[in-house]
């Protein structure tokens, strides 16, 4: 699955972290910038997703579908789509460029609007990976979990980043008896829960 990326995949997957790069230096404005996962976290994401019980596999906050991308690797392997969310319409134009030029289009529904909505229409879930605004992050766990299957994976990034900002939220995820929890240090810090 990592071992052999295809071709049209892996290329995007290196477009994209040279934008990333390029954001991350010249000062484009924080709303703009694809504020990309880096690779290690990447692969940490597909070998969970490959590794999660029967159910949907979602994704909150696509940007330009970078992070999508090491997921959808998993979802050739196990066959399935992964649905992703994303709230603005340039990151969703750049995301649908992401899926026609690596042409994994048939692993992958890209989902426009808040989440927080839309996530209501999904259920069994047995994957989630967040990586929105830290603000939304207790919203999207009160309403991941209930619906997360036995098993299941719940991954939020930037822990260890914004470790100050989501305190409460970390706490809250280490001490809910529905979830075993820890921290990793890979990438900005992922927060991983496993539905008792
Ligand atoms: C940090 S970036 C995601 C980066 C992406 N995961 C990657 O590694 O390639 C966060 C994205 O979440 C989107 N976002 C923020 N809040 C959202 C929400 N409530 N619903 C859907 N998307 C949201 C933002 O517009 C932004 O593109």
């Amino acid at each position: 699955m990592l071992q052999q990326i295809p071709t049209l995949i892996k290329e995007r997957m290196m477009q994209l972290e040279k934008a990333d790069a390029k954001d991350r230096q010249d000062g484009t404005p924080r709303l703009q910038r694809l504020r990309q996962i880096p690779p290690e976290s990447g692969k940490l994401i597909s070998l969970l997703a490959a590794s999660a019980p029967e159910g949907e596999i979602v994704e909150i906050g696509t940007s330009a579908g970078y992070s999508t991308l090491w997921i959808i690797l998993a979802c050739r392997y196990l066959e399935k789509i992964v649905k992703t969310f994303e709230i603005l319409p340039v990151k969703i134009k750049l995301a649908e460029e992401t899926f026609s030029q690596a042409k994994v289009q048939s692993y992958v529904e890209l989902i426009y609007g808040d989440a927080r909505v839309h996530l209501k229409d999904v259920n069994n879930i047995s994957f989630c990976f967040l990586d929105a605004e830290k603000e939304y992050y207790d919203d999207c766990y009160d309403l991941i979990i209930p619906k997360l299957v036995k098993g299941g994976f719940f991954i939020a990034d930037n822990v260890i980043s914004h470790e100050e900002e989501l305190r409460p939220f970390i706490e809250r995820a280490i001490t809910d008896p529905r979830v075993d929890t820890l921290i990793l240090p890979i990438g900005k810090g992922l927060l991983l829960s496993r539905k008792i």
